[in-house]
């Protein structure tokens, strides 16, 4: 008897459309320097989107609470109804400001996974740490010292540290995780945007990055924890709190440990699909290009249950009239 506890897999090439749908809404806007219209556009095309999907899906990670957000709020009900329970949680335009300003590595992402899978995490920032697949568990972690992680990981991985590279958002709060890796003879890449893309690449040998270090939104945590179940790796993060509006928005969603540090399974678990579409062009994907009425677009989709990737590049034509 079929276990009615797992997604239909043609959900997974559903989702393509939901990203594309979204990154090619948010193309139009590429350079444009109004970011509101840019995440905006890609919202309602993502919406409109999610609700042609044979599922029963509730927002966890969306656009921000209900009286705040009127559309992908946290909490709303999308789909046709008519499907299986799911979570789901979306970021339109991961990048909004890469895209105001055509800079690269823009993305529309979505992930979904069974009702109760993933982390109703509030919108606040999350301290991160990840690494790729195939090292014992718990070889770095969220709370040791920047350089004890690199030099645990480049022993684990059987190099010198100065053959390790960490990824770190480009931001003054990481100075000192900055110099900590550099000071045992890491190397770092900076990345102005986008830290979903930049956990991914720790799990993508190609893309020369070992480690992702720092703090970014707790959203998007939850997003890269989904992407990591399918393709292999660990992550841990910890909600950051500015003050106390930040916590009442955690009480609200049912957080009650506040300190707690969440693993990729209290993240993101059960069956887990992934989707991301590219906006404009960067490390992970290519961005959407536009020939005459041909709009041609590049998405990756991922499932835990199977571990499959698959990269689609579709070509769309845009409607006449
Ligand atoms: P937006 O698209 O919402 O602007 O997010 C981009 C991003 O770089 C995320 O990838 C990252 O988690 C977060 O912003 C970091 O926040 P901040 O820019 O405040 O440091």
């Amino acid at each position: 008897m079929k276990d009615r506890t797992l997604l239909e897999r043609t959900l997974t090439l559903e989702l393509a459309r939901v990203t594309e749908a979204a990154a090619i809404a948010a193309y139009a806007q590429v350079g444009r320097g109004d970011e509101k219209a840019a995440d905006q556009a890609a919202v309602d095309a993502m919406r409109r989107a999610l609700n042609m999907l044979p599922i029963e899906g509730t927002v966890v990670i969306g656009e921000g609470e209900r009286d705040e957000a009127p559309m992908l709020f946290i909490g709303e009900k999308v789909g046709t109804g008519n499907g299986p329970k799911v979570d789901i949680a979306l970021d339109p335009l991961e990048g909004t400001t890469l895209t105001a300003k055509a800079m690269p590595g823009a993305l529309a992402v979505v992930a979904i996974a069974e009702g109760g899978s993933l982390l109703h995490a509030p919108d606040t920032y999350m301290d991160k740490i990840a690494i790729g697949g195939g090292y014992p568990d718990g070889v770095v972690d969220l709370d040791a010292d920047p350089r004890d992680n690199i030099l645990a990981l480049a022993k684990a991985k059987g190099v010198k540290p100065n053959q390790i590279k960490a990824c770190v958002l480009d931001r003054p709060r990481h100075a000192d995780i900055i110099s900590k890796v550099r000071e045992v003879g890491a190397a770092v890449c900076l990345i102005p945007d986008g830290d979903i893309a930049g956990v991914i690449h720790c799990a993508e040998p190609a893309t020369g990055i070992d480690i992702y270090m720092g703090q970014g939104g707790a959203p998007e945590g939850v997003l890269a924890a989904a992407a990591l179940r399918c393709i292999g790796g660990q992550i841990q993060g910890r909600l950051v709190f500015r003050n106390d509006d930040e916590r009442q928005r955690a009480a609200r969603i049912g957080i009650k440990d506040l300190k707690k540090k969440y693993t990729m399974m209290d993240m993101a678990s059960g069956d887990v699909m992934f989707a991301a579409t590219g906006v404009t062009t960067g490390s992970m994907l290519t961005g959407i290009t536009e020939v005459g009425n041909t709009i041609t677009s590049e998405t990756v989709v991922m499932r835990s249950l199977t571990g499959t990737v698959r990269w689609i590049k579709t070509r769309h034509q845009r409607a006449q009239g």
